[in-house]
């Protein structure tokens, strides 16, 4: 075996200064959590209550098997918008009578469980990956529709989502809807658009305009049950396939829906694994608070994969960026992670290289982030540092295997792109609550900006205030810096969450886990021209 030693020192200043940082981190990250868990708040949700009705997640909760994990995706969506952190709606993946699904969940308590542009990012988000792994969908709904202030946002991109829904069914991935209440409108095609329905007694009101709009429309006058009603659905218009007394009877039924599926998995479970040799608790103490001290990503490699156990490629070439074969809770992984922060040619064909190597034999690639862009300057311009990244960037965009990211650091710049960033459609990406994304440090952005601003000045002959360039700077430093964080770009849906570092084996396990129920095959060629 190759087991990785480790040269951290788990009882030095350093360690605990970043593990102290870390945790401050966690927290704040802890609190935001919180205000995805609250909904809409005491009020909506006392209000909820009295109806008899079950939170979203309580009906997540007894949608899943006993004990088993429900791996909830961008739970801090809408953050930092005018929105409810979550965006009204509960999205992830559990496992139902054996059989892995992705689940979204409407949450009422939150403007009536209304869709903003973020609950249709995130549900859109949610069929891509139902579909790259074929996990049957199980939609909880009782939503209010569209959010009707910010309709012009949604109304023309939200038709989608039954789009997604009908394609899903054609790929042969079934698609199960639960009607706890309101789907009303455009939400009625949750349920027409999906193989299977449940609705719940004298709450599911399932029409494509109620009492007031009908009767606007052509004088009838009619009522929610007669228009909608579950009974309705289940004996005349054939709408509901399953007719539920309440609601944990209507999660019974759907877990026995998913019982008679016979989905089945492409790959097998691989078992029990061993666990790495060194405490994941550790894994708080390795990434410095200030980004620019380099850390070693061998120390997070040896905190997450099996029994700490790494094949080094190419070890003394290309020394920046560490390559190398690991198993995953089971599962064989080629992990690509920066060490020093830049990505210069040798890091850049060595990456290229090695992403070919793990399509040649099927392996699912896991991208470790810290990087801080490719290196810029005359040497490495002339030394053709273009050609070299681009290398990387075709490697990565036309593999066939599916891709893990984790944003531990720095991610900057181009190497954001080249290490597999969220436009490069990773099946999974999660940020660690130390990590920075944007397309340059902010102190550099920001000094950028000065020197342009400077040179614009010069070229006019004016003079130049500099006691407004420092004001600028702090201020495009201060904003730079804001948008570069976890928590911000969580919420715009650029990653599926923030993790608490120790939790990292446990999420990408769920996910390698969620990634073997569709069968995939390497790239065996077809990568775009290589300039060499
Ligand atoms: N867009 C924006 N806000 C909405 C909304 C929507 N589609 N539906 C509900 N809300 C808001 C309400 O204005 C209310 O806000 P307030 O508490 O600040 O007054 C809050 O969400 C809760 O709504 P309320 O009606 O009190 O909740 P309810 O649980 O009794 O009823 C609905 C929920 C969804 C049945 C009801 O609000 C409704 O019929 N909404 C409109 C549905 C619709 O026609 N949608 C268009 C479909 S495309």
């Amino acid at each position: 075996m190759t087991v990785l030693p480790s040269a951290l020192d788990t009882r030095g200043p350093d360690h605990a200064a970043h593990r102290a940082a870390m945790l401050a981190k966690l927290a704040d990250l802890d609190a935001e959590h919180a205000k995805a868990l609250a909904g809409g708040g005491e009020k909506y949700v006392q209000r909820h209550r009295a109806r008899g009705k079950l939170l979203a997640r309580e009906r997540v909760e007894l949608l899943l098997d006993p004990d088993t994990p429900f791996l909830e995706l961008s739970p801090l969506a809408a953050w930092g918008s005018d929105y409810t952190v979550g965006a009204s709606l509960v999205t992830g993946i559990g496992v139902v009578e054996g059989v892995e699904c992705l689940i979204t969940a409407n949450d009422p308590t939150v403007r009536g469980g209304a869709s903003n542009p973020w609950s249709l990012k995130k549900a859109l988000r949610a069929h891509e990956v139902a579909l790259a792994n074929r996990l049957p969908v199980i939609s909880l709904v009782e939503s209010g529709g569209a959010d009707l202030p910010s309709q012009k946002e949604i109304f023309i991109p939200g038709g989608a989502i039954f789009r997604d829904l009908t394609r899903l069914s054609a790929a042969g991935i079934p698609t199960v809807a639960v009607v706890f209440g309101n789907s009303t409108a455009g939400g009625a095609y949750v349920p027409g658009m999906s193989d299977h329905v449940i609705m719940v007694k004298e709450r599911a009101k399932v029409f494509l305009g109620g009492p007031p709009l009908v009767k606007m429309a052509t004088g009838e006058e009619s009522d929610d049950e007669s228009l909608g009603g579950a009974e309705m659905h289940a004996r005349v218009s054939g709408l509901a396939d399953h007719f539920a007394v309440d609601e944990p009877d209507a999660l019974r039924q759907a877990r026995r829906v998913v019982a008679r599926l016979n989905h089945r998995k492409a790959y097998p479970d691989p078992g029990p694994a061993e666990p790495p040799k060194y405490d994941p608790e550790e894994l708080l103490g390795v990434v410095p608070d200030d980004l620019k001290v380099p850390f070693d990503p061998r120390e997070v490699i040896a905190r997450i994969v099996d029994a700490s156990d790494f094949d080094e490629f190419k070890p003394l070439y290309g020394t920046s960026l560490v390559t190398g074969w690991a198993r995953l809770h089971g599962y064989p992984v080629g992990v690509l992670a920066n060490a020093q922060g830049v990505l210069f040619s040798a890091e850049s064909q060595k990456a290229a290289q090695f992403i070919q190597l793990a399509n040649q034999r099927d392996v699912p690639l896991l991208f470790l982030h810290n990087t801080t862009g490719y290196m810029v300057g005359r040497e490495y311009e002339q030394g053709g540092i273009i050609k070299h990244g681009a290398m990387m960037i075709n490697a990565v965009s036309n593999s066939r295997v599916p891709h893990l990211s984790v944003l531990l650091g720095a991610s900057y710049g181009a190497g954001h792109y080249g290490m597999c960033g969220r436009a490069y459609d990773p099946r999974f990406l999660f940020a660690w609550p130390s990590a920075k994304s944007a397309v340059m440090g902010p102190q550099q952005l920001a000094g950028v900006l000065s020197i342009v601003a400077r040179q614009s000045a010069a070229a006019k002959g004016a003079p130049y205030d500099e006691e407004a360039d420092a004001g600028l700077r702090a201020l495009v430093e201060q904003q730079i810096e804001s948008e570069s964080l976890p928590m911000f770009l969580s919420g715009r849906l650029y990653d599926d969450g923030v993790i608490d570092p120790r939790d990292t084996r446990t999420v990408l396990g769920l996910c390698l886990s969620a990634i073997h129920t569709a069968p995939y095959e390497g790239a065996r060629g077809g990568f775009g021209v290589f300039r060499m």
